[in-house]
């Protein structure tokens, strides 16, 4: 498929950085910018509300069809209530890591997820963005770091939100998330053939921000 929108797939482990480094990135181009972790979240964190358990596929695909999602400038509404906070929890990421094994449930949300899919351009970041939801897209990143800097990075944004929690337990969390999101059969994280993989152990976000763009200038300009 060619689309004539321009697309930047970043796909990443937890804690990589990807969310802030695609925000940026979206930005300083004026794109539109998807979080795609972000459905899966308030999924896992409605269910929750309501006592439906992770594991019941056909409840959470009832709530999804129910729910009206929608984006505004930072926040995260759900049926209008402001819910970029909430869904923000260890507790949150953790329940949208096992609703995010369910097939139905996935293809439940390919729709939603491509309809960012707009003019002047789409910067989308997940796990399945280059391999599924946008595998036509122009510019595929797969931004990594290694376990132990990401665990650093989520346990002082986790006590900067003023969190109790002890680096262990941050450190376990994070293994337990990519082997999950790493092992399970449909969509797993994975960087693909044509992504070019960033690593930001020593990098900056605002340095991972500039060689983004400029790759995508320099792919711009070539095509
Ligand atoms: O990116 P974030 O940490 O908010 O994602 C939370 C969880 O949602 C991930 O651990 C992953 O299991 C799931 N997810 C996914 N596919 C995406 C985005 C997120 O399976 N495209």
């Amino acid at each position: 498929m060619i689309s004539p929108v321009p697309v930047i797939a970043i796909d990443g482990p937890s804690a990589s950085g990807k969310g802030t480094v695609a925000k940026l990135v979206a930005q300083k181009l004026g794109f539109h910018y998807l979080d795609s972790g972000s459905i899966y979240r308030t999924i896992a964190y409605t269910s929750h509300q309501q006592n439906i358990s992770w594991n019941n596929e056909i409840m959470l695909i009832k709530i999804l069809e129910k729910a009206v999602l929608s984006f505004k400038n930072d926040q995260i509404l759900l049926n209008g209530k402001d819910v970029s906070e909430a869904i923000r929890t260890e507790e949150a990421g953790r329940g949208a890591s096992e609703v995010a094994v369910h097939k139905k449930l996935r293809a439940a949300i390919l729709g939603f997820q491509r309809d960012f899919e707009k003019s002047p351009g789409l910067v989308s970041e997940g796990r399945d963005m280059a391999s599924v939801v946008f595998p036509h897209a122009c510019m595929k990143i797969f931004l990594t770091a290694s376990t132990q800097i990401r665990a650093e990075r989520r346990y002082k944004q986790l006590i900067s939100k003023g969190n109790s929690v002890n680096m262990d337990s941050v450190l376990d969390e994070i293994i337990l998330r990519d082997e999950r999101d790493l092992k399970r059969e449909i969509s797993p994280l994975l960087k693909t053939e044509d992504a070019i993989e960033i690593d930001t152990d020593t990098l900056s976000i605002s340095d991972a921000v500039d060689k983004i763009t400029h790759l995508y200038s320099l792919k711009s300009q070539t095509s």
